[in-house]
């Protein structure tokens, strides 16, 4: 068996940089390489309600916003199957057969849900849906038979738990499902992009975020504006680049030949922290590099959105289209899944034969 890929995002915003360094710009590159039999890609709307249930319409809106992400960024329908998650009913039906499989005790230690559940503020008040989604984030996985899962760092323990409810599943019922893998950024520095405030994680309420649908002057100011060493004061402070944030951002986009076309006093990034550490080296100065580095790096990106936008339809037609054929794969696995778990009652001959012998 080929490997396959499944992979999404929630539609609660439009994409940033940090997803496209810790998932999308693998995606595209794993996409490329022919190594993989079959690629779904998945806006995870249903999930992103687990959330949002009183606001239908920002995730109605933000749907379109990742699709059109997706495609900027290269991710080809001709290649991967991109798909809305509610139009594939069949994964409500194997989450609802997990949930037997799943203590809330363990639902409890999974620390993903667990900081998001501070983060958000529920308290005593966490959605059912909300806190069982790890077990519907199985089920779109395992749909698939998804053996490889690109993800950010922080959905590792998803990836983890789905892997256990494999393990139960089959063990009690035979082999059916495929346990996956992870595939996480192997650029180090990618894991966790902090938001240009400095703080740990990119996020839209934080305002911290630079969009790959930013325009080159906003891309501009905001990197202009960002965090660095607070001590550095003067140009000759020696400063700090460890918890630095331009610098973290060079770490994870910046290449070599960059240096020779945007700042040549400089070899590569080595030199530039020892500069910077020694002292003598602006902020300023970085900042407009890492400015030029970005911008090489999105102006492809932005002004392929630009054309995806100007045909709006066809967007949607794509994403209906990968529903259809998405649906026909889950539908395939949850027929495998119900055959093993002995409730496929009307497509089994020898089970109403045994049952006529039985009321002979
Ligand atoms: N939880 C993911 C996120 O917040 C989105 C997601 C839903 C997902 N189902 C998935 C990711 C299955 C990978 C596999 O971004």
């Amino acid at each position: 068996m080929g490997k396959i890929i499944l992979t999404g995002d929630r539609p609660t915003g439009r994409l940033h940089i940090g997803h496209y360094v810790g998932s999308l710009k693998r995606r595209v590159e794993l996409q490329n390489s022919g190594e993989f039999e079959k690629i779904f890609i998945m806006i995870a709307d249903a999930q992103a309600l687990t959330d949002n249930a009183d606001n239908p319409e920002k995730v109605r809106q933000n749907i379109i916003e990742v699709a059109l992400d997706y495609l900027a960024c290269g991710l080809d329908p001709k290649k991967s199957t991109l798909f809305i998650q509610s139009q594939v009913p069949e994964l409500c039906e194997l989450a609802f057969y997990y949930m037997n499989l799943v203590t809330i005790a363990r639902l409890q230690r999974n620390p993903t849900v667990k900081s998001e559940i501070q983060m958000r503020k529920f308290e005593n008040s966490i959605p059912v849906g909300f806190f069982t989604y790890p077990i519907s984030q199985a089920s779109d996985i395992t749909a698939f038979k998804a053996t490889t899962v690109p993800v950010g760092e922080d959905q590792e323990p998803m990836i983890e738990q789905t892997r256990e409810i494999v393990r139960k599943f089959n063990s009690i019922y035979g082999e059916t499902l495929v346990e996956p893998e992870v595939l996480l950024p192997d650029n180090k520095s990618c894991l966790r992009l902090p938001g240009t405030d400095g703080k740990a994680k990119m996020s839209k309420s934080l305002g911290n975020c630079i969009y790959l649908s930013d325009e080159a002057e906003d891309v501009r100011k905001k990197v202009m504006s960002m965090y660095t060493d607070p001590n550095h004061i003067r140009i000759e402070d020696p400063g700090n680049v460890e918890g630095n944030t331009v610098f973290t951002y060079l770490d994870c986009f910046c290449k070599d030949e960059q240096f020779a076309k945007y700042l040549p006093d400089y070899a590569n990034l080595d030199e530039l922290k020892d500069h910077y550490k020694r002292g003598g080296l602006g902020d300023v100065k970085i900042k407009k590099f890492l400015n030029a580095v970005l911008q090489e790096e999105l102006e492809p990106i932005r002004e392929r959105r630009k054309e995806f936008q100007k045909d709006i339809p066809y967007v949607y037609q794509v994403l209906k289209e990968g529903s259809e054929i998405a649906q026909a794969t889950a539908a395939q696995t949850l027929a495998e899944v119900k055959q093993a778990m002995k409730i496929n009652y009307f497509d089994d001959v020898e089970l109403i034969a045994s049952q006529v012998e039985r009321f002979k």
